[in-house]
């Protein structure tokens, strides 16, 4: 039976020589991949600093960190209210709450799952503003959220916004790549995603004070803020200081350091960013042609050249069909799928105590969150695993 995955890994030659590289240069922690990919995302996204970590949380924990670390913005600060996403993987809540800050969901557009911004204007009209900080919106799927509304309020109240971009490499807002429309923004590059290595996150920003921040609290706080230290060759900033900057910590942080096998194998694969992008367009394009039949029973993705897809979301209608058994069914015929996140404050026990709070109040997020699942549009699938995938779904009818 064929499988058709969420997400393939191809290593090509290109990867192939540049992990041989790493293992030939005897140099395995953060050097001078890590210092190019850094470059080269940043520069691909449209910023002037990129901070490479190990993950996509490490790098919402370490932009975060670098807010509350940094005396420009007082209102970032342990119980500030951030609002944010109730549809997404669980790493975005999580880094809120781990630092000590509180996430406040508002409900999500059903066609792309973005932050619903009226809904934003009119928690901040009716609470007190002063209590927020911080906008959050993450762009799931690659759906960009609206960020000339989430910036106009961010301005209006004085909020920092912080992108989690973990799954739209790549995607376009008005002809500007999203992650650079916000002070910072986070990345993730975990399989499956457009560009993956395993395990590998960055945080962008063109700030340069937040770039310095992040690069030593991602180091345990270290003094130190420089990719690959210039110490041998007579040439640390620090020469001649009275105190070793590698052992002298100026923040409390974390060890969220990459490694050059990562920052490796993301290079190749960012310059072929752009053909990863129009083949992943290309397959939802074709699905969804394929699927329209259904288009009583599901909600299929909404197609836009400007969206970098992460996967093919699919939102069951009126629970026509029973999601888990779907997904069940799709599964044995050998299509991989996911639930769509399920809502946090609702739907996840670690996040149970604030069930009753919320209850009702987020419908969209709470049905998409019960209702929606996904299958992979990745570039690797061919016109064979795409037919494959519709003629799987005529087990639909049989179901309703
Ligand atoms: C929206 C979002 N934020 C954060 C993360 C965390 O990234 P990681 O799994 O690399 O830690 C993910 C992971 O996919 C994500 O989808």
């Amino acid at each position: 039976m064929r499988r058709v995955r969420i997400g393939d890994l191809v290593i090509g030659e290109d990867e192939k020589k540049a992990v041989n590289d790493v293992l030939e240069s005897g140099r395995l922690s953060e050097g001078l991949k890590v210092k190019q990919f850094e470059a080269l995302w940043s520069e691909y996204i449209g910023t002037d600093y990129c901070v490479a970590v190990n993950s996509g949380t490490s790098a919402l924990l370490v932009g975060l960190s670098a807010l509350l670390a940094d005396e420009r913005f007082p209102k970032i600060k342990k119980g500030a209210k951030i609002i944010t996403s109730p549809v997404t993987y669980v790493a975005t809540t999580n880094a809120i709450v781990l630092l000590g800050m509180e996430p406040v969901y508002v409900d999500i557009d059903p066609a792309t799952f973005s932050l619903d911004v009226n809904q934003i204007a009119d928690l901040l009209k009716t609470d007190d503003p002063d209590e927020y900080a911080a906008i959050l919106p993450v762009h799931l799927m690659g759906y960009p959220n609206d960020m000339d509304a989430i910036n106009f309020l961010a301005e209006k109240y004085d909020l920092i916004v912080f992108e989690d971009a973990a799954q739209a490499h790549g995607s376009l807002y008005k002809g500007k790549k999203v992650g650079s429309l916000s002070l910072l923004a986070d990345y993730s590059f975990y399989i499956a995603h457009n560009i993956q290595v395993g395990e590998m996150g960055a945080v962008v920003t063109s700030d340069a004070k937040i770039g310095q921040l992040m690069k030593r609290i991602k180091a345990n706080g270290r003094t130190c803020a420089c990719t690959v230290c210039l110490r041998s060759e007579g040439r640390c900033p620090y020469r001649n200081a009275p105190f070793d900057p590698r052992f002298t910590h100026e923040y409390i942080g974390f060890n969220f350091k990459t490694t050059e096998f990562q920052a490796a194998l993301a290079i190749p694969q960012i310059k072929k960013a752009e053909a990863i992008i129009k083949a992943r367009q290309e397959n939802v394009a074709f699905l969804n042609e394929k699927l329209q039949c259904y288009a009583d029973i599901f909600q299929l993705p909404f197609y836009s050249q400007d969206v970098s897809y992460l996967a093919y979301p699919i939102v069951i209608k009126n629970n026509a069909i029973n999601r888990k058994e779907l997904m069940q069914s799709l599964e044995q015929h050998g299509v991989e799928t996911r639930p769509l996140f399920g809502c946090i404050p609702t739907q996840q026990p670690a996040y149970s105590y604030l069930q009753q709070q919320y209850a009702k109040k987020l419908p969209t997020a709470d049905y998409v969150g019960s209702s929606g699942f996904y299958l992979g549009c990745h570039q690797y699938l061919s016109r064979e695993d795409l037919e494959y995938i519709s003629q799987a779904f005529r087990l639909v009818r049989e179901m309703v």
